[in-house]
């Protein structure tokens, strides 16, 4: 078992770190999706119960150009703490600077290193997935992140490999432990999957067994039985929820009753969903600089399409959806749809309760 060599600051850091773990806890994180996870919705998934959330990615780089827009992607609201901050890049010294910026500025419970990104302009860059490829360098990119900032704990999040012939998810995390990484959330697919196929949750089980530090598990956690079989078999001391929890954010309430209390949180109903979901456009309207500038209703509309999973009649809504120009004809359309089909139970969008 490699020892944690930590930077000696940690020891009195813990008193206030990493405390989701404290007790036995089995914290459920929303995983960050560029795009996706903004200040608006990591307010919705707050609400419903998600632990702990992760800003989405920014490049080491223009943090170092010190954009404000850049700065805007990675705000949050002190009611979301604990959040990270995720960075990533390819060389060790601008990572450094842009953890120092990061924790002077906006002092985050973590900051994380993004070592899963697939995209081909990324890797190309030698940063996200392809440092997997280069271990020496994905661990020097480590060490000066966690010097950089030793008040601030140093997380990371990992593919388990490139391709399936080149599986390097124990070595990284080995590697990553040695230099200071406290917590190590792997996402169970490698770069080549991107995002479909299964993930390999045997592998997740093996880092976490392999590792001192705390494993996150990630990939197609969709349901309580995923989830209780998960924290039963594999090791993980918390699992992190990406796109079941896209346009239901209730998921982090159904799957905390089930693991709390091992019963069923009621399913919301019509309304509530569209409460939510017109709550978050109006909430989108007053931020701006959340996505892009012109109409922020066409925008919006895969975002809102995503409120509509497995609700009655979905198909016709998602096409109504298309031409919403303002949020009072989102309002007109709440009204059709609810008068249609009464405020009943509605199914969840994924089986749940499987
Ligand atoms: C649209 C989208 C954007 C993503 N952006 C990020 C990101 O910024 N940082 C990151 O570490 N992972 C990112 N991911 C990966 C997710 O965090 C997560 O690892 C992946 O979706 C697998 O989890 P799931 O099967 O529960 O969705 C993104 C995924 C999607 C679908």
């Amino acid at each position: 078992m490699p020892s944690i060599s930590n930077s000696p600051s940690n020891e009195r850091e813990d008193a206030a770190a990493l405390s989701w773990f404290r007790g036995g806890a089995f914290p459920l994180y929303l995983a960050p999706m560029a795009g996706y996870t903004d200040l608006v919705f990591r307010s919705l998934c707050k609400a419903e119960g998600a632990d702990v959330m992760v800003t989405e990615f920014v490049l080491a780089d223009h943090l170092l150009r010190d954009e404000a827009r850049i700065w805007e992607t990675v705000d949050f609201t002190e009611a979301q703490r604990p959040m990270g901050v995720q960075i990533f890049g390819a060389e060790p010294h601008v990572m450094a600077e842009a953890a120092r910026r990061v924790e002077a500025r906006l002092s985050p419970d973590f900051i994380d290193i993004n070592y899963g990104c697939p995209s081909p302009r990324i890797c190309r860059q030698h940063a996200g997935a392809s440092l997997l490829q280069d271990l020496p360098r994905l661990g020097r990119i480590a060490a000066a992140v966690v010097r950089a900032v030793p008040a601030t704990p140093v997380t990371a999040k990992i593919r388990i490999g490139w391709d399936e012939r080149s599986i390097v998810a124990v070595e990284a995390a080995r590697c990553l432990e040695e230099v200071g990484i406290r917590v190590l959330t792997v996402h169970g697919r490698t770069k080549v999957q991107g995002y479909s196929g299964d993930a390999d949750w045997s592998v997740i089980a093996e880092v976490a067994e392999r590792v001192g530090i705390p494993v996150v598990g990630n990939g197609n956690v969709r349901s309580s039985a995923d989830v209780l079989r998960l924290r039963r078999d594999t090791g993980v001391r918390g699992l992190m929820i990406g796109r079941a929890a896209l346009g239901y954010p209730w998921v982090f309430r159904e799957l905390s009753e089930q693991l709390s209390a091992g019963s069923h949180a009621g399913a919301p109903g019509l309304q509530e969903r569209w409460e939510t979901m017109i709550a978050y456009a109006e909430a989108l309207l007053e931020r701006p600089h959340i996505g892009p500038q012109g109409n922020r209703l066409h925008w919006m509309r895969p975002r809102l399409k995503f409120f509509t999973k497995r609700l009655p009649g979905g198909r016709r809504l998602r096409e109504a959806i298309e031409s919403v120009e303002t949020v009072s004809q989102l309002r007109d359309l709440a009204a059709r749809h609810c008068s249609e089909y009464g405020d009943g139970p509605v199914l969840a969008p994924f089986d749940i309760w499987r």
